[in-house]
């Protein structure tokens, strides 16, 4: 079967290969895959930046952000054949650590767990893949191919979950977020903060098009200026650029008990003007809080699947905006800034 992989740590290996079926060991649930997204990991992959090879093997893969359609349901999963599912990315530790032992796997202790398409198993980005019962998640099917937003919906579904979960640590009445980065994590964001109630403002570099029209569309305020010059202090900043210059500004610029929360996963770049200590003091005397989320469990799962369905499914289907097939992937690892969520499509829905 065809599948696109590459071999972690060496830029330009990404190729569409043949190799064998998947392995039995790997599930026992049989996946036909409709589409994989692209998002930045696969690019920080493809470019030889991150990413690791299954043990004993050379290449890896690619793809996390799975959609598939049901082949063989297997003998326990509870699954039919034809049902759409999307699988849950991250395995526990084998230790196991503490939280991996509890199914908090998104907050691996030793770094030991592993990811499908990032980290030492392999992705979905094949014809065909295999899943452990436990970890294929049953979409509603009235989604289609938007299924294929659920795994960047976990991530900020979390995102969410732990800034506010933070933010109960006193009294706090927040009311205004901002998300900078107007991507598929940034929209995404907006959309579940509008789902939560706030006045949401999200901040790109990009100036007109699609990105302010869909940010306008959900009742957001759109803004390309720097975070230091929106005129307000926000309660809540959602980071999902990774870029160090707007990292630096969101902590700068965040109201006194506000929460920065960080979502990139970005490299080199910028280097901070601003003492660290100065950062620090700023920090303290207005009692912020910086957190880092990563990954996603199965409660976040399930509150992303449900959000989904809440959201209106014409907004979500223009944040696809670009579908290649296999043959084209390295038109949809270089997407454009133009681009939202570009996605490979294996087979039609
Ligand atoms: C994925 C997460 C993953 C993270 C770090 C993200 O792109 O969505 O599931 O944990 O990369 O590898």
């Amino acid at each position: 079967m065809k599948a696109i992989t590459v071999e972690p740590k060496k830029s330009g290996s990404a190729q569409l290969e043949n190799v064998s079926e998947p392995d039995f060991r790997s599930g026992s649930v049989l996946v036909e895959a409709i589409a994989v997204g692209v998002c930045g990991t696969d690019v920080e992959i493809a470019t030889g930046k991150y990413g690791w090879a299954p043990p004993g093997e050379r290449r890896l893969v690619l793809g996390h952000e799975s959609l598939g359609r049901v082949l063989e349901p297997g003998p326990s999963s509870g699954l039919k054949k034809g049902d759409l599912v999307v699988g849950i990315v991250r395995r526990p530790d084998p230790v196991p650590c503490p939280n991996c032992a509890v199914g908090e796997w998104d907050m691996c202790r030793n770094g030991q767990y592993t990811e499908r398409g990032i980290k030492q198993i392999h992705g979905f980005m094949s014809e065909r893949w295999r899943i452990e019962p436990e970890y294929a998640v049953k979409i509603d099917p009235t989604l289609g191919i938007l299924g294929v937003l659920l795994e960047p919906t976990t991530v900020v579904t979390k995102a969410w979950e732990h800034a506010l979960a933070v933010g109960r640590r006193a009294f706090w009445e927040p009311r205004i977020a901002l998300v900078t980065g107007a991507g598929p994590i940034g929209l995404l964001a907006a959309l579940l903060g509008i789902q939560h109630g706030f006045e949401v403002h999200v901040l790109d570099r990009t100036q007109s098009g699609l990105k302010p029209e869909l940010v306008r569309a959900l009742g957001a305020t759109y803004h390309s200026s720097r975070v230091a010059d929106v005129g307000f202090a926000p309660d809540i900043i959602l980071e999902c650029t990774g870029a160090g210059e707007v990292i630096s500004d969101a902590i700068s610029s965040i109201a006194a008990s506000g929460i920065v929360c960080l979502t990139g996963v970005g490299h080199g770049g910028f280097l901070p003007t601003i003492p660290m200590a100065d950062i620090a003091s700023s920090t303290v005397l207005k009692n912020n809080v910086v957190i880092g989320s990563v990954n996603a469990n199965k409660r976040h799962w399930y509150k992303a699947a449900e959000a989904l369905a809440r959201a209106d499914r014409s907004w979500l289907t223009r944040l696809i905006t670009g579908r290649e097939c296999p043959e084209d992937f390295t038109k949809a690892l270089g997407r454009g800034s133009q681009h939202i969520k570009v996605v490979i499509q294996f087979a039609d829905i």
